[in-house]
């Protein structure tokens, strides 16, 4: 192997990046455990990021200080970014401004059904934070990746992305097809119809494609992202896991483990926390037999919320205090 090989190979094997996502309703635990399971990695020399979209900015709460829209370093081995879905759209639009005046144009003159434009448009702002996430993702600067959602469902629909955005992508390309073809019979009367502008190609169409193709290898890749399902013991978190793991399994999405947060502790002297815990405990019995394939990891009730670096800390080692990873 020549020289330049060995050090190009060395560079991607230390840069091929690990993912982590974490799905699970409404306040169960995600930012909580996407939070702690940074730091963690962090703290073992990994160089991590943490990418949030959620915009109640929680990953600011979670580390109790503010984070933002660029990438920021929080601690040692440790970035953060909160993506803003609003900003992160105004960008994407700017980007992608001429095919979105021509489509403004295409509904002005009623062609709009005639190519179907309703129904190649997933929620823009969606699609840009996924276009920023990609960027992440591609820029292999970082050994680990992790990704907060915002609640219920979000990271789901998140992953899905890829194929909605496939197809609307292939009918961009296909309406340019079509319009140039229009642009030219009618030249002098449309209002971008020169030679300069009917010279622009699909080349930006083609490489969201590509990296779109990219991350759809990379996300169903088990070797490189991990997808884990917060839940709590209760019957409507079980159910909403169980519906997220039918999903998962449908885009062939690997899940690694489940965590069951805020199990109430054992104590003797509170009747309350007593009735909770038994009937928690209970739910565990069905979740171990229902979810057994996978990890499944307890992690405590708190006395305190989950809010600065010793808390998450602290979370972490119940996490992944007993594992190597
Ligand atoms: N094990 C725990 N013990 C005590 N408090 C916890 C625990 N896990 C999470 N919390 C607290 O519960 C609240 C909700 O947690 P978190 O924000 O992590 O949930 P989430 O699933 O990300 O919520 P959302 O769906 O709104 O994004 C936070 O105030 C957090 O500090
Ligand atoms: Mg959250």
């Amino acid at each position: 192997m020549k020289m330049l090989d060995r050090i190009k190979n060395a560079a991607n094997s230390r840069k091929d990046t690990k993912f982590y996502f974490f799905s699970g309703k409404g306040g169960v635990g995600k930012t909580s455990v996407a939070s702690a399971t940074a730091l963690w990695m962090a703290r073992k020399g990994r160089k991590t990021l943490i990418i949030s979209t959620d915009p109640a900015h929680s990953l600011s709460d979670s580390f109790g200080r503010k984070i933002g829209g660029e990438v920021q370093k929080i601690a040692k081995n440790l970035y953060a970014v909160e993506i803003d879905p609003k900003k992160a759209m105004e960008e994407y639009k700017e980007k992608f401004m001429p095919e979105i005046e021509r489509m403004d144009f295409l509904k002005g003159l009623g062609l709009d059904e005639t190519f179907d434009i309703a129904g190649m448009t997933p929620g823009i702002d969606e699609v840009a934070s996924f276009d920023k996430f990609l960027g992440y993702m591609n820029s292999r600067e970082y050994d680990v990746i992790i990704f907060d959602t915002a609640p219920t469902g979000h990271a789901l629909r998140f992953l899905s992305l890829p194929d909605v955005l496939d197809s609307w992508i292939g009918k961009m390309i296909r309406i340019r097809m079509k319009f140039s073809g229009i642009a030219n019979m009618f030249r002098k009367f449309l209002p971008f119809g020169s030679e300069e502008e009917q010279s622009i190609g699909t080349e930006h169409l083609d490489e969201m494609k590509r990296r779109i193709e990219e991350a759809k290898k990379i996300l169903t890749d088990p070797e490189k992202t991990s997808y884990n399902i917060v839940m709590v013991a209760e019957a409507m978190s079980i159910y909403e896991s169980e519906r997220s793991l039918e999903t998962l399994n449908e885009y062939g999405i690997p899940v690694k483990a489940v965590i069951v947060n805020q199990i109430v502790p054992e104590n003797g002297k509170c009747e309350f926390c007593a009735a909770r815990r038994k009937q928690q405990l209970s739910r565990l019995e069905y979740i171990r037999k229902r979810f057994g394939k996978y990890r499944i990891i307890q992690v405590p009730l708190f006395k305190e919320e989950v809010h600065g670096i010793r808390a998450l800390e602290k979370m972490g080692k119940h996490i992944y205090g007993s594992s190597s990873s």
